[in-house]
């Protein structure tokens, strides 16, 4: 069972399983929120080793069913609100999803795993967040101390340390991995690369928090698929493993880079998108810095990204400029309700 596949890490976590183990019958289970869209795995959906299933994680008894019915031997969980902004408007909806509905899975896995845990996994899939935020200098570890400052990052280090007490208490068998920021294709335009994009595209203010000065580690969100089906069968049990890019941005400059992709793309002028740059008020507790030292992933299972930086940018404007039609399904409705939230007062 991959848990949130169809949002966008999960999408990309499911076709790599679908097409690579023909072998596995993988199950996709998703609320279909407002994140989760089924559009991102039509190249798949009628693969004879994909299911569909629509659930709730929170929602024990259905989860029991669905055990019942296809008695999973590994569960990979990715299904939460993952959206920092969302969480400073309505933090309880993190801790439903994120905390209550990782400690209900955690729950119903062991109830049915218990008699018998050999070649039983509970993979969980987390954030570099979990750690706080940096200064000028130094990496997240696997044993840097937990720091969350925002409902989000609060509520994914609260799940973590859930899947922690059912390895150490009941010795449920998990593993878990930390990982910095994804860009890619289907990312939902909420977060800054594929907002930027979808702005530039319609010539609106390409909103900058901030003086635009805080650093993320960016990671091809393919490289974090490839990362998860390489810790997925080959990590240690109760061990965790930061996964991330080796790549620190400072947002200015990474919408720089991206405006004069698109103004190549899109046969602008050279400067002509950077005319868009807005700077607007500062997200509240907003992190400074997140920094992530992969090297444990590295050196015991021999993951590393496949690509840079600038070539990964490329990938991902040719693919949402190719694919206008979904963006257009994911921006309509609610998203502009959302958007209106966020910036009109900013
Ligand atoms: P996303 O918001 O794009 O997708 C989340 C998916 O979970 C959606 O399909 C949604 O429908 C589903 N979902 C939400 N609540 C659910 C519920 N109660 N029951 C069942 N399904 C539910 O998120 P994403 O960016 O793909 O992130 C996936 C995971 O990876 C999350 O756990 C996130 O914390 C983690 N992560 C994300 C990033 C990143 O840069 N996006 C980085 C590191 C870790
Ligand atoms: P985001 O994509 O929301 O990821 P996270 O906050 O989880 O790292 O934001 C990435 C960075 O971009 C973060 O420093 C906040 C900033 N940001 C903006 O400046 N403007 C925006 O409109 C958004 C969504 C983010």
């Amino acid at each position: 069972m991959i848990t949130g596949g169809a949002g966008f890490i999960g999408s990309h976590v499911v076709r790599l399983f679908v097409n690579k183990y023909p072998e596995y019958l993988v199950v996709n289970l998703d609320a279909l929120t407002y994140a989760g869209n089924l559009e991102n795995l039509r190249d798949i959906e009628s693969a004879p080793n994909y299911v569909f299933e629509k659930a709730d994680i929170t929602d024990q008894k259905t989860i029991s069913q669905l055990f019942e019915k296809y008695e999973f031997d590994a569960v990979i969980h990715l299904a939460a609100e993952s959206h920092v902004d969302r969480s400073i408007i309505d933090p309880l909806a993190f801790v439903k999803t994120n905390v209550l509905g990782t400690a209900s899975l955690l729950n119903v896995s062991l109830g049915f795993w218990k008699k018998n845990m050999n070649d039983k996994l509970f993979y969980h899939v987390s954030t570099d967040e979990v750690y706080g935020s940096l200064g000028e200098k130094g990496f997240f570890t696997e044993t840097t101390a937990y720091d969350p400052r925002s409902p989000y990052s609060a509520s994914k280090a609260s799940s973590d340390h859930f899947v922690m007490a059912y390895y150490h208490t009941y010795g449920l068998p998990v593993v878990l991995s930390n990982c910095s920021n994804n860009y890619g294709s289907h990312h939902f335009p909420e977060k800054l690369i594929p907002l930027l994009i979808n702005n530039i595209k319609k010539n609106k203010p390409l909103p900058i928090y901030g003086k635009g000065e805080n650093i993320r580690d960016w990671l091809w969100v393919n490289d974090h698929a490839r990362a998860i089906d390489t810790i997925f069968h080959t990590g240690k049990k109760g061990e965790k493993y930061n996964i991330g890019g080796f790549n620190e941005w400072k947002n200015i400059d990474l919408v720089h880079l991206l405006c004069r992709i698109m103004d190549k793309k899109l046969g602008r002028k050279e400067g002509d998108s950077a005319k868009l740059i807005t700077f607007v008020k500062d997200r509240a507790g907003h992190d400074m810095r997140y920094a992530i030292d992969a090297s444990k992933l590295n050196k015991e299972l021999g993951w590393k990204p496949s690509l840079q930086f600038e070539e990964g940018l490329e990938k991902t404007v040719d693919w949402y400029l190719a694919n206008e039609e979904w963006i257009d399904h994911v921006t309509s409705g609610n998203y502009q309700h959302y958007y209106d939230q966020q910036y009109e007062k900013r």
